[in-house]
């Protein structure tokens, strides 16, 4: 029997492939504007760092970990997501002072696969961690929308909440408890039990009957001590004098444990239901809970299956040149040519073999922009055919010429 790929893993094939290739490279010469350093960490941890890292309530930890077993019995997961391992290692190597770092590549959640959400899909991360200033909130914001700006991806919306710190969270959540009671029959089950571990993610919950009798629960932003709410301030003050418009979300909670203060989200009207392109916030006290020395910091990742579903085709790139073998003598003139251009930094692309004419131009027509014809009467008179697909414009070139007539060419 044919064997086939997991549910929710995907093969990633050309063009698609290019255009994770495009949003890699993007990020990298972006981010360095910021002075962001790439960072690689193991596709795998120790069960715990993820469990106290995103927090034991969250739907990561209780229903999507893929956790397994080593040969010496210990649990290890497959990474949800970037920020614990990336915080795991700042603290392994005794990184000091602010550190800005950015990660790429695969997570894993056993989640339900559809349009936009897969069990193996891929984030772009990035964090600063070491300073606890609104203008490094307002900073990375900026810099997530640059990214997004760079890719051409325009009609999206930042939505902005504060999740407050230990100092008012804990009384936001006595407040937003005494309301949740008074609708408590009217939530779904699954609120229900998060009334008990978690209640602010009940404000996430998508269902009908939840939002609606949710709509007047009260806002953490009402309830902010005033170090939060200063902050808070400072850094929408800084994103309006940024020229960035964003919304206020008192809803947006986020599904990992370990936020306070700023978090946010950019979502996307046009890719359907899973809409968030991105999300972050700050875990000021995530490092010292998982062994470090207290250390503020903040973060965002994009999904790149989602920023693709947004990115146009890329203009599809032709091949600048074709060389098609026509008769058995022409494959070593062709390798030599070959060789020429691509030192010039031409692309170019062999005949697998010797060609019939016709076959040449029906190949060449669809993927190239110049076709180099060698036949027996070329090689005769020591010379190629070069062809313009565009224009159909045919010229014989003596070899001698020929290099320099195509880097001509497609300097033009
Ligand atoms: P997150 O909101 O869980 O945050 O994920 C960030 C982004 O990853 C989402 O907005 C979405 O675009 C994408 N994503 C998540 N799950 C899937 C999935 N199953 N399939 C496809 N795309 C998905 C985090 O992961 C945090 N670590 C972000 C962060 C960094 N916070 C601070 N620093």
């Amino acid at each position: 029997m044919q064997i086939q790929r997991i549910k929710g893993f995907a093969d990633i094939l050309y063009p698609e492939s290019a255009l994770y290739a495009h949003l890699e490279n993007t990020a990298r010469t972006l981010f360095s504007l910021y002075m962001y350093k790439e960072i690689r960490i193991p596709l795998v941890e120790y069960t715990e760092l993820f469990v106290r890292g995103i927090g034991t309530s969250t739907d990561v930890v209780q229903k999507e970990m893929y956790t397994f077993e080593d040969k010496k019995s210990r649990s290890i997961t497959l990474r949800p997501e970037a920020t614990a391992g990336i915080v795991r290692a700042y603290i392994e190597h005794n990184l000091q002072g602010l550190t800005r770092v950015f990660t790429m590549g695969p997570m894993f959640r056993y989640e339900r696969p559809q349009k936009g959400r897969m069990r193996q899909f891929h984030q772009i991360n990035c964090e600063c961690i070491g300073a606890e200033e609104p203008i490094v909130d307002a900073e990375i914001i900026a810099m997530l929308l640059h990214f997004l700006q760079e890719l051409g991806i325009t009609d999206i919306t930042l939505l902005l909440n504060s999740l407050g710190c230990t100092q008012c969270r804990p009384q936001y959540k006595i407040r937003l408890l005494e309301y949740l009671h008074s609708v408590e029959h009217m939530l779904c089950p699954t609120c229900q039990a998060r009334m008990k571990h978690n209640p602010l993610r009940v404000l996430d919950c998508k269902e009908k009957e939840c939002v609606e009798h949710t709509t007047h629960a009260p806002h953490i932003t009402e309830h902010l001590c005033t170090p939060c709410n200063e902050h808070f301030t400072h850094v929408t003050q800084m994103l309006h004098d940024m020229d960035i418009s964003y919304k206020i979300e008192p809803r947006l909670v986020r599904g990992l444990d370990y936020y306070s203060r700023t978090t946010f989200e950019v979502i996307s009207n046009n890719i359907g239901a899973q809409s968030s392109i991105a999300g972050g916030g700050r875990y000021d006290t995530l490092i010292g809970e998982i062994g470090g020395k207290p250390t503020p910091a903040i973060g965002f990742a994009c999904g790149m299956e989602r920023l693709i579903l947004l990115l146009n085709e890329l203009s599809s790139s032709k091949i600048t040149y074709y060389i098609a073998s026509l008769c058995p003598q022409a494959q070593s003139h062709a390798l030599r040519i070959a060789k020429e251009l691509r030192k010039r930094g031409i692309e170019v692309e062999l005949s697998c073999g010797v060609i019939s004419m016709k076959h040449c131009m029906k190949y060449a027509g669809k993927y190239a922009q110049y076709c180099i014809l060698l036949g027996e009467e070329e090689l005769a008179q020591e010379k190629c055919s070069i062809k313009d697909m565009s224009t159909g414009t045919q010229e014989m070139i003596s070899f001698d010429m020929c290099v320099e007539y195509c880097v001509q060419q497609s300097n033009r």
